[in-house]
């Protein structure tokens, strides 16, 4: 794992941004598996800028996200659908063909799941994984517990999840329960992955994630198995690295 300290979430952002930038450079038609939530917002509104301003061109790119509530509707202000849309696929006019999320209004979900890792097979895997973590350790809705799913499935939220997360929801109950996630195993086929992390909160998931044993109790631990992980993170989220 490389580990890179910035001093603060600006700093984190515009360095997340250079380094997908840098990739995007190398290969016009990357591959990217998104993040949502509050931590990569600072990398997407970097990205969008650098596109306005000619310095990286997404046309040739595809993106798959992490995951999506289930069940959600995507015109809901609360689903990671229209999260993308403000904050990424619409402000740099991603083509929808190419910009692909998790169905949170699907009947079918065990066929939206596998439809959904065929897609990324299709699309020849994913080049760059960019991720958050959860305070409890968790990377997309791959919650600790005994096991871990490998592929896309149906997750149950965490308590500590619901709470996180009832943030952007009107109170702790409008939280959905479950979701569509990708797997350990679809996260750990990508051939690069940059985990960014910022604030207090998350600095002992980072201790455990960067120093402690692989264990499936911090799903995100099992990111020291693979052989090209960046974490970037600013001096708060840092503060159990010493
Ligand atoms: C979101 C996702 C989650 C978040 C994590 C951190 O697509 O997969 O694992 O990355 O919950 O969320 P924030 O950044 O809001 O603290």
């Amino acid at each position: 794992m490389r580990i890179a300290v910035l001093r603060d979430y600006q700093s984190l952002s515009e360095r997340a941004a250079a380094l997908v930038s840098a990739r995007i450079g190398k290969k016009p038609t990357a591959v990217l598996g998104l993040a949502t939530g509050s931590t990569p917002l600072g990398l997407y509104r970097e990205l969008v800028k650098a596109a306005q301003r000619g310095l990286v061109d997404f046309s040739g790119v595809t993106t798959f996200n992490l995951d999506e509530y289930y069940p959600i509707e995507r015109e809901s202000p609360q689903s990671y659908y229209y999260y993308m849309q403000q904050h990424f696929w619409g402000p740099l006019g991603i083509c929808p063909g190419r910009a692909h999320i998790p169905d949170g209004r699907a009947g079918d979900i065990a066929g939206v799941c596998s439809d959904y890792e065929q897609k990324i097979m299709d699309a020849g895997g994913i080049d760059l994984q960019i991720l958050g973590i959860g305070v409890n350790g968790h990377i997309g809705f791959n919650e600790p517990g005994a096991a871990l799913s490998a592929k896309t499935h149906l997750a149950s939220l965490s308590a500590e999840t619901i709470a996180a997360n009832s943030r952007f929801f009107e109170d702790r109950d409008a939280v959905p329960r479950r979701a569509i996630s990708m797997g350990l195993g679809t996260i750990m086929k990508a051939r690069e992955i940059l985990l960014l992390a910022s604030g207090s909160e998350k600095a002992r998931a980072i201790g455990e994630t960067v120093r402690g044993k692989l264990t499936t109790e911090v799903p995100a631990s099992l990111l020291q198995a693979h052989p090209r992980v960046t974490v970037m993170v600013d001096r708060a989220a840092a503060c159990c690295l010493r």
